[in-house]
């Protein structure tokens, strides 16, 4: 497996261990009021950038691209589980998500961007 695809997963579980954790939490407290967060950091964290390093593995490319994709989406999923619950708090305002969304888009075009580069240079037939 590319390298890459292996620091994908790296960061996809420990996105997922900290959702779980955090989803556990949620559970025992009774206080499901930081959910969404919960929610995005398994969503963007675990579910996105397994799908991704799967895709990486399967259509292997070499270059800056697939480890721009990863640090991009990486840095958008942890962003939205760290700024996301200082908005549901009401301790800031929906702006500060900025941050954490424009890379979580840049990164998902970048993938785009591989994916039909692939679809333009098929390796498997
Ligand atoms: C140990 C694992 C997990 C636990 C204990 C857990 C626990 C919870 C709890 C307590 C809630 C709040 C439910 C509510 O208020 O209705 C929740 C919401 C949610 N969780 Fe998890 N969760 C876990 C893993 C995951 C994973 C792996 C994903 C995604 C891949 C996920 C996605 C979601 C979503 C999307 C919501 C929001 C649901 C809604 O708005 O109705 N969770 N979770
Ligand atoms: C930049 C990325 C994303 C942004 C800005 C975003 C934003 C939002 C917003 C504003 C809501 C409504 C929350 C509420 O009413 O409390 C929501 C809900 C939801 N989103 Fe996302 N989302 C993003 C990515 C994703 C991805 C990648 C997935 C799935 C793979 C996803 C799945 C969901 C689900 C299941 C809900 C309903 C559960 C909930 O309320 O937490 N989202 N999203």
């Amino acid at each position: 497996m590319p390298r890459v695809s292996s620091a994908f997963f790296l960061v996809a579980a420990l996105c997922g261990l900290a959702g779980m954790a955090w989803g556990t939490h949620m559970g025992m407290s009774g206080d499901h009021s930081l959910s969404p967060a919960h929610a995005h950091l398994n969503l963007l964290g675990w579910v996105t950038l397994s799908i991704m390093g799967g895709f990486y593995a399967l259509s292997p490319r070499s270059g800056w691209l697939p480890w721009a994709n990863l640090v991009l989406s990486a840095t958008g999923a942890i962003l939205m589980g760290v700024l996301l619950p200082q908005v549901l708090t009401g301790k800031m305002s929906g702006k500060v998500m900025m941050p954490a969304e424009a890379p979580a888009i840049l990164g998902m075009l970048l993938f785009i961007t591989a994916v039909v580069t692939g679809l333009r240079r098929p390796s498997g037939g």
